[in-house]
């Protein structure tokens, strides 16, 4: 692009014309929001378990599978794509091993089975971490004090068939071990589940921003330590890059940035870098920051969280994950009415 002349000077050049009405600013507009762009991010509950609300989400529940079935065939109906599904776990069903991960009967399985039946047409992304089934809240097999990469992964391939097995079209590791994007691959590969794609959550930071998440699936006081021995320092860019890279040349088709809004940079360097499809993830802090302040009064949650969600289109992104997709979508549709 050659800028060298651009943008005139003032008063022959009035940026301000191009934003006098609205009809000229929905022409020069350089990204859009539409439902499509939008993936709902779901908690899911067994059916006896209480369903919330979410501590620090306001407007979020957990859903029973009846309830994800619902949703489902809502989000249908908006146009969203996809949803991203994720389990609370009692701590009665965690253990070292984290054995609920691959009992082919587990919520995640239920619920997707349950989806795919009533609402065949909708995308499921299942995520691919042991840290809802762990009774130390990590992603992998902790001993020792620390997180065994190269023992956590083949646990993470049969984590996968199971959701592959139950249905799911997306496998979408957000563990962060080393390797296991070409493991799963594999895995997935050898049972004949070559047409599911992998989502990798390639630049995941260890956030506090995944607070209200953790409460969520009843990681919360469970987890010992935190995650930075295997997730990223907020500090680092190139390393990103460098995750990608990997997990791309180990058969990843699409990756994930998360956060999102504080990791913006990450979303437009990936995107320029790379070229390949990148998600955003809205986390859970993010949701949470959205809705107190504007519970307090600080702005509307419609046109702040719309702007949130636009704000990930600029940057690059081609889809963001969200727990409020689905309001978005409803907002969108009645903008154009
Ligand atoms: C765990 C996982 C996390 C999230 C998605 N998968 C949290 C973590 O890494 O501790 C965060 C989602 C959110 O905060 O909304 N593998």
């Amino acid at each position: 692009m050659i800028r060298s002349s651009f943008p005139g000077r003032h008063p022959a050049t009035r940026p301000r014309r191009l934003r006098s009405a609205g009809w000229i600013r929905a022409i020069t507009a350089e990204s859009r929001l539409i439902p499509a762009d939008l993936i709902q991010a779901m908690i899911l509950r067994e059916d006896d378990a209480e369903a919330g609300p979410v501590p620090a989400m306001p407007g979020i529940r957990r859903h029973s599978v009846d309830e994800a079935v619902e949703a489902a065939r809502r989000a249908r109906d908006l146009g969203l794509p996809a949803l991203a599904l994720f389990p609370h776990t009692s701590q009665e069903q965690r253990d070292a091993g984290a054995s609920a991960a691959f009992d082919p009967d587990n919520l995640m399985a239920r619920a997707a089975r349950a989806i795919k039946a009533a609402v065949p047409g909708i995308g499921l992304i299942g995520d691919v971490a042991l840290d809802p089934y762990t009774d130390h809240g990590h992603d992998g097999v902790l001993a020792g004090g620390e997180i065994l990469n190269d023992e956590t992964v083949p646990l993470l391939c049969r984590q996968a068939l199971v959701l592959a097995e139950a249905g799911f079209d997306v496998l979408a590791p957000s563990d962060m071990m080393d390797g296991r994007v070409g493991a799963i691959r594999g895995a997935l590969d050898a049972e004949g589940f070559t047409d599911r794609m992998i989502l990798s959550y390639a630049v995941k930071y260890a956030s506090r921003f995944y607070g209200p998440y953790r409460d969520a699936i009843g990681s919360r006081g469970v987890l010992q330590g935190d995650k930075r021995t295997y997730q990223m320092d907020p500090a680092n860019a190139e390393e990103g890059l460098r995750e990608v890279a990997l997990d791309l040349a180990e058969g990843a088709d699409m990756v994930m940035v998360k956060p999102g809004l504080p990791y913006l940079d990450m979303v437009t360097r990936v995107k320029q870098a790379f070229g390949v499809p990148t998600v955003a993830f809205q986390v859970s802090g993010e949701y949470a920051m959205l809705a107190q302040a504007a519970e307090a009064g600080a702005f509307d949650f419609q046109a702040a969280g719309l702007e949130a969600l636009a704000c990930f289109r600029r940057a690059g992104a081609d889809a963001v994950i969200s727990y409020y997709a689905d309001r978005a979508a409803q907002w969108l549709a009645e903008e154009r009415r």
